[in-house]
């Protein structure tokens, strides 16, 4: 078993029908590294995610962690194997309270094999302190704000005890000073050794957080590189503005910042 990598993805295909969501895309996330997957809209980011979590089997290629191939394995198998994912569309249990709906991740993730329900609870507690949501432990989840949901699926995540965690826009929505607290909150969780893959549109976090990232476009992957190399990358500033803005700033016809920067 190669050591370093902890996922590796090998010409991974997503078809839906006639689309291609995600085209022959191959990568390896490393123990103990923050990688970044960004890209355009439709680009194939959470298909990708889908596909490691087994929420979607891919039609091609393979994917495997520590060496033991997903494909076809149900999603609760893989998340006791130590993969948990939060989703871009946030899915809490309406009718169950924030520490309630923490509990259940905590049951059903890779420690949740020898826990007991109460000590599913206790650790429910603990992951919601950690993501400053203690406060609201029993309210109803479906009460929180828009950065509280997403934090409870970043707690739900957590509570299953990962070994790699993917979290899917968990900022979309989030503003100023929340966005920086968010970012604190995925720093602490690599120092806790948690690997993580980052899928963000925001920049400043993509620059801020990651080591690594890898670029979509179209299904296909267009770039891999530090957040330096990519964000220079002519193809994908490219993906992210057109054609037309490349030109013009090859020709030095526009001032505009890239909104890579
Ligand atoms: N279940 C599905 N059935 C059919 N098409 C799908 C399905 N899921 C995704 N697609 C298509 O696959 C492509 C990639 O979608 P995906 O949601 O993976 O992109 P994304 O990079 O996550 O985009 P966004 O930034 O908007 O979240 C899109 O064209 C989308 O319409
Ligand atoms: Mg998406």
């Amino acid at each position: 078993m190669n050591e370093t990598n902890l996922l590796e993805i090998r010409g991974a295909t997503k078809l839906y029908g006639g689309v291609a969501a995600v085209t022959d895309i191959s990568f390896n996330v490393q123990r103990g590294e923050i990688l970044g997957l960004i890209g355009p809209n439709g680009a194939g980011k959470t298909t990708l995610v889908n596909m490691i979590s087994g929420t979607a089997v891919p039609t091609r290629g393979t994917i495997k962690f520590k060496d033991e191939v997903l494909n076809g394995k149900k999603p609760h198998i893989i998340g006791k194997m130590g993969i948990a994912r939060t989703f871009q569309v946030v899915k809490p249990f309406q009718n169950l309270t924030v520490l309630e709906n923490v509990a259940v991740g905590a049951m059903f993730g890779k420690g949740g094999v020898k826990r007991s329900s109460a000590q599913a609870f206790k650790r429910g507690e603990e992951v919601l302190q950690f993501v400053h949501l203690e406060n609201y432990r029993h309210d109803l989840s479906e009460s929180l704000s828009i950065a509280g949901r997403k934090r409870l699926e970043l707690a739900k995540g957590l509570a299953m005890d990962p070994e790699i965690l993917l979290l899917d826009e968990v900022m979309a929505g989030l503003r100023g000073t929340e966005v920086d607290e968010a970012m604190d909150l995925i720093r602490a969780i690599h120092n806790y050794g948690i690997t993580l893959l980052v899928i963000e549109h925001v920049m400043k976090v993509i620059v801020g957080v990651c080591q690594r990232v890898v670029v979509l476009d179209y299904g296909k992957k267009i770039a891999e590189g530090t957040p330096a190399e990519v964000t220079s990358e002519p193809a994908v500033i490219q993906a992210y503005l057109g054609k037309r803005y490349v030109a013009n700033q090859a020709q030095g016809l526009t001032q505009e910042q890239s909104p890579l920067e």
